[in-house]
């Protein structure tokens, strides 16, 4: 298996990560053109994490995607359910609190953190709406969750040459830098099979969260999708 295929097993998922964590950062900077630093400036921004709160940063694979909430003084728990990409994580930042778990049956107790993010992972999510659900779940009341992923350009000639050209490229491109190019075909696949700004918007509202917004980075090739639960 060098790849999941889009009905998502999450035994595939997991072990496609496993196989890619070494390089999984050096990949995603070189595809990105270094965009990946800037979306995650914007999710810090949106997730507004102050000292002492708690934050769960779901997905978190190597913890690339917590490492800016633990600046801010948070208590920061990366949390995934690829063993590979936490072994490597807990390599480099060893301090950090990983935890593996599923995202559609988190191991902690309800109402528990102040906020929860997930970065470029509610994609791979077998069940969209029980992880939406079980965030939902391990939040306080008042808490926020912030979800970053690849989304659909909104101008028309934009969305063309992404589908059409950037997109057909990731493979190539991803031979020469990643230690398994064939998750970048899964990866273009699962963006182009993915809801669209309203339809996820709609789907986080149908999980309970409210005041549901998204903002479009890098003209909609990634959302960021917002919402609060209610009952402060
Ligand atoms: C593209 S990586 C994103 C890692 C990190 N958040 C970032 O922004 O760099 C996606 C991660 O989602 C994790 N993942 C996928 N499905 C999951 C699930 N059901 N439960 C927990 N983690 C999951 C994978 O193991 C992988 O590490």
């Amino acid at each position: 298996m060098t790849r999941a295929s889009l009905d998502k097993q999450p035994q595939d998922v997991a072990t496609m990560f496993d196989g890619v964590a070494e390089r999984y950062d050096l990949t995603n900077d070189v595809l990105s053109l270094g965009q990946s630093r800037l979306w995650r400036k914007e999710v810090a921004r949106a997730v507004d994490a102050r000292p002492a709160q708690k934050v769960l940063d779901l997905a978190a694979g190597t913890a690339t995607s917590s490492l800016p909430f633990s600046r801010t003084g948070a208590y920061v728990v990366p949390c995934d359910f690829s063993l590979g990409m936490l072994r490597v994580g807990k390599g480099r930042h060893p301090w950090m609190p990983f935890t593996a778990g599923d995202a559609t049956r988190l191991p902690f107790k309800d109402d528990t953190f102040d906020a929860v993010t997930i970065s470029f992972g509610l994609r791979n999510v077998q069940d969209t709406d029980a992880a939406l659900r079980d965030l939902y779940r391990v939040t306080k009341p008042g808490g926020r969750v912030v979800i970053c992923e690849f989304s659909h350009p909104t101008w028309a000639p934009l969305r063309t040459v992404y589908t059409e050209y950037l997109m057909r490229a990731l493979p190539p491109v991803a031979r020469s830098v990643s230690s398994n190019p064939d998750a970048y075909v899964y990866l273009a696949e699962s963006i182009r099979a993915w809801p669209d700004q309203p339809a996820l918007a709609a789907r986080l509202q149908q999980a309970g969260w409210s005041k549901v917004g998204w903002r479009d980075l890098t003209g909609g090739i990634v959302a960021m999708h917002r919402g609060t639960k209610p009952g402060a």
